[in-house]
């Protein structure tokens, strides 16, 4: 695809090749992610990073990388501080809103709400979450954590065993990351839900059409136990009617380190995209497997902003001025 002015609406817009180019620029942004090297190369651009909906890192961290490459950012949280609240609507937000931005990145509780935003929109929009149909950015950094995550095992993407774990009908994580996972090969991919909160049949189909082996079951000891990443999500309690509904299901797939240890492989790399329910009667990923070296829920996080680095570079096409911008930091890091 053309990135440059280009909409991030749905991972569907990507073929492998363009995944590939994503992930090359976001190896290149790795010693400014780390605060090694800071550049100007977006010196007077403004970022609009509209979050209609709760969101600790994908705001802060498409702040960073818009912050990181030179540019400013401004920003509305919520929809009740917004004049969303007062009935206007979202083409007039986006015609408003784009008069005021050079690109937009925007989260909203409600699925292709993001897309409606973006066809009135006269400057590029990146799809920040849009209800539980799609995370585009997220699916990416995920994508990529994986790569890295396995290269040490001489694995690549291709062939890979994957468990999916918790609301897999809510989670817009996992439904972008299945749509990008369709474009590999031969993968082995289990989703480990209760039946009411199963993946979608249309994902599953994708990931079969593209010939992978897809399982469904609600045993996660099973699941867990050959496989290179178990990928946990959380209750999306904001997607169900009511909390007593959600509580249903809440701690229903708690994986400790235990169970890491009695269950999985030596090497199975832990993710989550975060934010983890860490309550007691949750406790979807349990703190005491911080210390556990495969726990990469944070590193997870942390390639977040290289992959969202490489997005705004694309798209805003500065990927070969980045370097004529840069220099090194001139504070103290410890990274
Ligand atoms: N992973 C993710 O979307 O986290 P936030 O809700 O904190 O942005």
């Amino acid at each position: 695809m053309d990135f440059v002015g280009s909409h991030i609406l749905s991972v569907q817009q990507f073929e492998r090749a363009d995944i590939d180019r994503i992930f090359t620029v976001a190896d290149m942004m790795e010693p400014f992610a780390r605060r090694q090297r800071v550049t100007k190369v977006l010196d007077g651009a403004i970022l609009g990073n509209m979050f209609f909906e709760p969101s600790t890192r994908t705001r802060v961290s498409f702040g960073c990388a818009f912050n990181l490459l030179g540019g400013e950012v401004r920003e509305t949280t919520g929809i009740q501080n917004s004049a969303l609240a007062k009935g206007e609507s979202l083409y007039d937000t986006a015609r408003v809103l784009s008069g005021y931005s050079d690109i937009i990145v925007m989260r909203h509780p409600e699925s292709f709400s993001v897309a409606e935003f973006a066809s009135a929109s006269r400057v590029p929009v990146l799809n920040g979450g849009d209800g539980a149909n799609e995370h585009p950015s997220q699916a990416l950094l995920d994508l990529y954590t994986i790569r890295k995550e396995v290269k040490a095992a001489g694995k690549g993407i291709d062939n890979l065993r994957i468990a999916m774990i918790g609301d897999l009908k809510n989670g817009r994580t996992v439904h972008s990351l299945c749509k990008l996972l369709s474009l590999y090969k031969n993968l082995s991919i289990t989703m480990v839900a209760p039946e009411e909160l199963q993946m979608q049949e249309d994902v599953v189909e994708m990931l079969r059409t593209a010939g992978h082996h897809v399982y469904i079951t609600d045993k996660l000891e099973e699941s867990i136990s050959r496989v290179d990443i178990a990928y946990s999500t959380r209750i999306q309690e904001e997607r169900f009617a009511s909390k007593e509904e959600a509580d249903r299901y809440r701690g229903r797939f708690r994986l400790n380190q235990s169970i890491y240890t009695q269950y999985c492989e030596p090497n199975t790399v832990i993710m989550h995209p975060l934010p983890r329910d860490s309550r007691m009667d949750a406790n979807e990923l349990d703190n005491d497997l911080n210390e556990n070296p495969n726990l990469a829920i944070f590193r997870q996080a942390d390639n977040g902003v290289n992959v969202r680095m490489a997005l705004f570079a694309m798209i805003l096409d500065v990927v070969d001025q980045v370097e004529q911008y840069a220099r090194p930091v001139n504070w103290y890091t410890k990274r």
